[in-house]
């Protein structure tokens, strides 16, 4: 457990700390999160903020892609986090079809989850072709996180999960992405899958909160999927730019292979687990 005041965050996390960490050059750590007891755990690490991904479709719900979660979906998970969050800054992804139609579908769809999560702040892919309605957003008066590079919701148009910004071409299309967002009011954004030097170049010159994955050390935060992060489940493939720090898949077979052990043997209810 993390000492409290040092690592555990004392008052309420908000974007102007985020803002005065990039001034002062403090790494953070953001780390998805898709339910309250697991929250818990994380906010009493100290994380300063949660991911609630849409990366729920496939490591909550076990859909093939990100394309397949829905609002409701969404909605109920960034509750439970948001509850456990403790201090925490808990950032919610909008699903794919909810926002791209138009700046009011945006706006609909995001006062809607922040009201029925309580979320701080909602994320949305795309960079230069999404500038207008993170701008409507804006002007809603919702806190935005732009998500550039890699971006999972397109993985078909994409043609499949590809490292972004590799050629001169796709660099300065990045650069305008992240210059877009900005202009149009974002308060952070996250890189994913871009190389690193790319990235450590255009985390310096941004005036707002970057945060990476797959995108090398040198942006303000990094996310990781907290399974990729604690090995769950244990025999799961792992993108390369995923490092776990924990066995945590490993140790819950352990603990469900003990349970049915002695659910079997007969030495679990034992005397003191009896009124
Ligand atoms: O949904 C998610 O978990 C994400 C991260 C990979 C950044 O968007």
């Amino acid at each position: 457990m993390a000492e409290a005041g040092y690592l555990v965050p004392q008052k309420k996390v908000r974007l102007s700390d985020l803002r005065t960490y990039k001034a002062e050059g403090t790494r953070w750590a953001m780390l998805t999160s898709y339910d309250y007891s697991t929250t818990r755990a994380f906010a009493a690490a100290g994380i300063e903020c949660f991911l609630v991904g849409d990366s729920a479709a496939n490591v909550i719900f076990g859909y093939d892609s990100t394309t397949q979660i829905s609002l409701d979906e969404m909605a109920f998970l960034a509750a439970g986090v948001v509850r456990g969050a403790g201090k925490a800054l808990v950032v919610v992804d909008l699903p794919f079809g909810t926002y791209e139609a138009s700046d009011e579908q945006a706006v609909r769809s995001a006062t809607e989850l922040i009201r029925r999560s309580g979320a701080h702040v909602v994320k949305l892919e795309g960079g230069e072709r999404m500038a207008p309605r993170i701008a409507a957003l804006s002007r809603a008066g919702l806190a935005v996180c732009a998500h550039v590079g890699f971006t999972p919701q397109s993985v078909d148009a994409l043609s499949g999960f590809k490292v972004q910004g590799t050629s001169e071409d796709a660099a300065a299309r990045l650069r305008r992405d992240v210059e877009a967002v900005v202009d149009a009011g974002a308060a952070m954004v996250v890189f994913e899958m871009v190389p690193a030097e790319l990235a450590a170049e255009i985390s310096a010159a941004c005036p707002i909160p970057t945060i990476g994955i797959g995108a090398g050390p040198h942006t303000d935060a990094q996310v990781l999927v907290w399974q990729d992060m604690a090995a769950v489940p244990a025999d799961s493939r792992r993108p390369r730019f995923v490092q776990s720090f924990g066995e945590a898949g490993q140790l819950l077979s352990e603990a469900a292979a003990a349970y049915k052990k002695a659910v079997r043997e007969g030495s679990f209810p034992a005397a003191e687990h009896c009124f």
